[in-house]
């Protein structure tokens, strides 16, 4: 499984603990007639919490340690998501803090939950939630297999051995299919499939994904068509 499959999984877990975690704590406090007891949704409470509080976790090291690889190409969104998640963790651990240590600030507890639960619902959304709604709405598309290859340069496979470890290999392996942050890209040009869009495992939709990558892959556009071409040359040589 890819990076961020993975991470989208956990997104929609962490997801749905929350809103175990938000209802069990609203029904307890703020109704009257309840359908369970309340040391029953307590239980749920914490039980959901716990989990919400792993997989926040697993997430925020995930993350970072995604950032750390792609230094300062994030993109616009990816940006957001990192600081809005930083956000969510400190308060989070604040709520935590009172709960535990601080009781006499219990009062403040119930809103620093809800505000956990909404910022974990806008962090999910704009990455989970969006590569979903991207992966459902983004059919393979068909590309002309012919037609590309005749006017590009042929490519040196050597020099793209050397271009591949500086730019790529933090995130691929070249001889395995085994995903490292994106997928693995042995015998990539061979398949018939691209791994992670699924589109037609053609030079131009390669090209295309270093130009214009189809999700959080950063975007290689200061590669000349020469540079590219030498990439190919080595992707294709494997
Ligand atoms: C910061 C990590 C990172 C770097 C660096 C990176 N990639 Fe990727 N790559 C990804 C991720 C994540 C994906 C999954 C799809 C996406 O996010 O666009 C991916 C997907 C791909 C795919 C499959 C696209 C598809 O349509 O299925 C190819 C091909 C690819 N990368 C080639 C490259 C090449 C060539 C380079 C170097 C110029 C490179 N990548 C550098 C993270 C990276």
């Amino acid at each position: 499984m890819s990076y961020y499959l993975i991470k989208t999984v956990l997104g929609w877990l962490f997801l749905i603990m929350g809103i175990a975690a938000v209802t069990s704590m609203l029904t307890v406090m703020g109704k009257q007639e309840k359908k369970m007891p309340a040391p029953k949704l307590r239980r749920i409470h914490h039980g959901a919490g716990r989990v919400f509080f792993l997989l926040m976790l697993i997430n925020a090291v995930m993350g970072f340690r995604f950032w750390v690889v792609s230094g300062d190409t994030l993109s616009f969104r990816a940006v957001l998501h990192a600081m809005l998640a930083l956000g969510l963790v400190i308060i989070l651990f604040l709520k935590v803090a009172i709960v535990k240590r601080f009781q006499n600030l219990l009062r403040y507890a119930p809103t620093l939950g809800m505000i956990v639960f909404s910022l974990g619902f806008v962090v999910f959304l704009i990455s989970g939630g969006f590569f979903t709604a991207r992966a459902l709405a983004v059919a393979p598309e068909r590309a002309d297999v012919e037609g590309a290859a005749a006017v590009e340069p042929a490519g040196n496979a050597e020099n793209g051995a050397a271009l591949f470890a500086a730019k790529c290999s933090a995130c691929h392996f070249a001889d395995r299919e085994e995903a490292k942050f994106g997928p693995g890209l042995a015998d990539l040009l061979n398949k018939e499939r691209l791994p992670s869009s699924g589109r037609p495992a053609t030079r131009e939709n390669v090209k295309s994904q270093i130009l214009k990558p189809y999700q959080s892959m950063p975007a290689f556009t200061d590669l000349s068509e020469e540079e590219i071409a030498d990439l190919l040359a080595y992707l294709g040589s494997l």
